[in-house]
């Protein structure tokens, strides 16, 4: 398999590089969005890219949307990627790809949190509460909320960390409307998509949604959902109150980073080739223990 770092489309005008994905305009009301094979840590990409985790997160999206259709309107237009580039453009977004109704986001990060960790368990440190939400005092690193609470953030400028802010915050930022649709719509599909996995023996601990309203002003589910980048998993057995879990994501090459001698700021380091392989089997065995199936 091919990996690809960038994407190069000519037959369709760029949108947006992201941290992972390559956004091109499809006519003015669609957005073909590339999910390539760069990985980000500490907010910087990194030079090298994981083997498979485009498409791997693609099929997870995929299959979180049709699992939760239902709960809110995705972006989604159907529309087979292969059809709307040139035949030799096709390798580039061969299932890694979708074709979406191009939407005005709502620059919330629409985080749910069914668990104490992160920003959440240091903000529980200092004051007793995650975004202003008052929790029970006594919980430990990790610990099961008694209820998923929505802690948003302001999504930040590219390079930029986003800030946890209030819901009174989200309120005052995209109207009384905007935000209850949002938080409602955040907390549904947190606490189905949790009883699932839960099936399959990962913890979701917290997740990122992101929305977006249409020509009507209806608030669409958009970007990926519910993957090792926009999550935090946990293997359940493998789960104890009171510490910091191992997941399924990026942690190898956090761990790995942590180890070498650099400032946090682009470019990074040369990761190391099998540092690149345990990730990529971390992001692969998540898709199948959820999905039951692997990429090619
Ligand atoms: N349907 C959509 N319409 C408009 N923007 C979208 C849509 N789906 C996703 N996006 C945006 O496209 C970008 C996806 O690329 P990504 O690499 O995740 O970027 P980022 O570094 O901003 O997270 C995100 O900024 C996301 O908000
Ligand atoms: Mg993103």
């Amino acid at each position: 398999m091919t990996e690809i770092v960038t994407t190069n489309i000519k037959s369709l005008p760029l949108v947006y590089r992201g941290k992972v994905r390559d956004s091109y305009a499809v006519g003015d009301d669609k957005l073909l969005i590339i999910a390539t094979d760069r990985i980000s840590a500490f907010d910087v990409i990194l030079g090298d890219p994981i083997p498979k985790k485009g498409k791997i997160l693609t099929a997870l999206t995929d299959f979180w949307f049709k699992q939760l259709d239902g709960i809110v309107p995705n972006h989604l237009t159907g529309i087979d990627p292969t059809t709307v580039v040139a035949p030799d453009e096709v390798d580039q977004v061969k299932g890694r790809a979708v074709v979406a109704k191009r939407l005005k986001p709502i620059l919330v990060e629409c985080v749910a949190r069914g668990y104490l960790a992160g920003s959440g368990w240091k903000e529980y440190q200092e004051n007793g509460t995650v975004c202003g939400i008052k929790l029970p005092a006594g919980l430990k690193q990790s610990q099961k909320l008694p209820e998923p609470i929505f802690t948003p953030a302001a999504k930040a400028e590219a390079g930029h960390h986003d800030e946890n802010v209030t819901f009174e915050q989200v309120c005052k930022l995209v109207g009384d409307d905007i935000a209850h649709k949002i938080r409602d719509y955040t907390l549904a599909l947190y606490k189905k998509a949790a009883d699932y996995a839960a099936t399959k023996g990962i913890i979701i601990s917290d997740t990122k949604f992101e929305f977006g309203l249409d020509e009507n002003g209806t608030v669409i589910l958009m970007d990926e959902i519910l993957t090792p980048d926009s999550s935090r998993f946990w293997p359940a057995d493998q789960y104890k109150v009171g510490q910091s879990e191992p997941s399924f994501d990026k942690q190898f090459v956090r761990d790995w980073l942590e180890t070498q001698p650099w400032n946090k700021k682009a470019p990074a380091p040369k990761i190391p080739q099998d540092v690149l392989d345990k990730t990529s089997e971390k992001y692969e065995e998540a898709l199948i223990r959820l999905t039951g199936k692997g990429v090619e």
